[in-house]
């Protein structure tokens, strides 16, 4: 939250100085923690889709703020979109995306509308590359504000990137998939990335043994 709030007050100091500002009272104590998003899910993409706080905005087509049922049970979390999400808008609509779909509709044996995905980040990565730091945690909030919006039980974390962002534990993918981890508000389970599925075919086994783990969490 603090990040988000800091490039927010910076922008607005900037703007400030091109208007010939060259002073104002430091802010006091208490606003600092408060970074007003909304409670509302359509109002938060909004804020979202005309988000300008790094640089990741410059070089996006879309926004991609994430798609499914505002009241769903089960979330998905990528890491950031990619060139196909990018042109439509829309997470995990590429070759990733198709075999997600497939995990879901599949394997756990529910409509992909029936549950919620989202990204780490909301804007595409120039050549698909990891999310900075700063980006993915610039943009964390409003992740954070989804999850907290539509109170998901369960969350898979797809790939390192998600898992790290969502529980700032950087142990390696390979390590902690399959395992249920306990975040208060929801359950986490880590799983393998989808694009690396598609490119180490053997890891879809252990894929399938997670799916396996969440659809006996959803009781179904
Ligand atoms: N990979 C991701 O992490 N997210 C998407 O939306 C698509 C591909």
């Amino acid at each position: 939250m603090k990040r988000l709030y800091n490039a927010m007050q910076l922008k607005k100091l900037y703007t400030l100085k091109s208007l010939g500002v060259n002073f104002i009272k430091p802010l006091k104590e208490f606003e600092k923690d408060e970074l007003p998003l909304p409670n509302d899910l359509n109002a938060l993409r909004k804020i979202v889709n005309n988000c300008h706080l790094c640089e990741l905005s410059k070089t996006r087509k879309h926004v991609v703020f994430g798609e499914g049922n505002p009241n769903a049970t089960l979330m998905f979390v990528g890491e950031g979109p990619g060139a196909s999400e990018d042109e439509q808008g829309r997470p995990f609509v590429g070759r990733a995306g198709m075999l997600l779909t497939k995990m879901i509709e599949n394997v756990l044996l529910i409509k992909r509308s029936k549950v919620y995905i989202a990204n780490i980040v909301k804007c595409r990565p120039p050549n698909n590359r990891t999310p900075l730091p700063t980006e993915a945690l610039t943009c964390r909030p409003y992740l954070f504000k989804q999850i907290e919006i539509i109170k998901p039980k369960i969350i898979v974390a797809l790939g390192s990137t998600a898992y790290h962002y969502l529980t700032n534990d950087t142990k390696p993918i390979s390590k902690v998939r399959g395992s249920i981890i306990d975040m208060k508000e929801f359950k986490l389970i880590p799983t393998y990335h989808p694009s690396f599925l598609l490119r180490n075919p053997s890891a879809k086994k252990e894929a399938y043994v997670d799916m396996l783990l969440v659809k006996k969490l959803l009781g179904s």
